[in-house]
């Protein structure tokens, strides 16, 4: 069974049990002086956060850069992309892709993952090999395509 049904507007009926979701991909330059224990910080509240705004993700912090995957309603996290963007402890936030399709999610027990930058490689392939969704599977080559072009080695 399709998880979208066609109704008479425009809009399809979304099925409940696999809700439209918005991604964002960025990466940013931590600020001078952001060390390990910022990165902790980070991570602890947005783990507080983010279960209430229906956002999950990862986030990879190595060579002086961030690297983020968020993924959750479109509002949740276009609003956390305008609080990101003039967060002090980084700047230059690039943004790599932003897409909104019908699918489940790719870390749905992850309220935000610390992935070291050593192993970000390894936890997306263990997530495609346990991937059945056809989106899920693009989406994930989209994020391998991001580390293997070198954006954790900037700096
Ligand atoms: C690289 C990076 C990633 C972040 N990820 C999140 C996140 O996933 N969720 C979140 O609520 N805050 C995240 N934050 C923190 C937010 O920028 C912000 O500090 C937090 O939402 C608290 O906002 P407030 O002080 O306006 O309440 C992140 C900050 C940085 C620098």
């Amino acid at each position: 069974m399709s998880a979208v049904h066609p109704t008479r507007g425009d809009e399809p009926m979304l099925d409940p049990l696999q809700p439209r979701l918005y991604n964002v991909v960025y990466c940013s330059r931590s600020a001078p002086g952001v060390d390990a224990a910022d990165v902790e910080r980070i991570i602890a509240s947005s783990r507080r956060r983010n279960p209430a705004v229906g956002i999950t993700g990862l986030l990879v912090f190595g060579s002086g850069v961030f690297f983020q995957w968020l993924e959750g309603p479109r509002d949740s996290v276009t609003a956390l992309m305008a609080t990101l963007k003039s967060d002090p402890r980084h700047d230059t936030v690039v943004e790599l892709s932003a897409n909104e399709e019908v699918r489940e999610r790719l870390f749905p027990e992850w309220d935000m993952e610390f992935v070291e930058s050593t192993d970000i490689r390894e936890v997306l392939l263990d997530a495609l090999e346990d991937a059945d969704d056809p989106k899920n599977i693009e989406a994930l080559g989209i994020l391998l395509e991001h580390i293997d072009a070198g954006e954790l080695d900037a700096q």
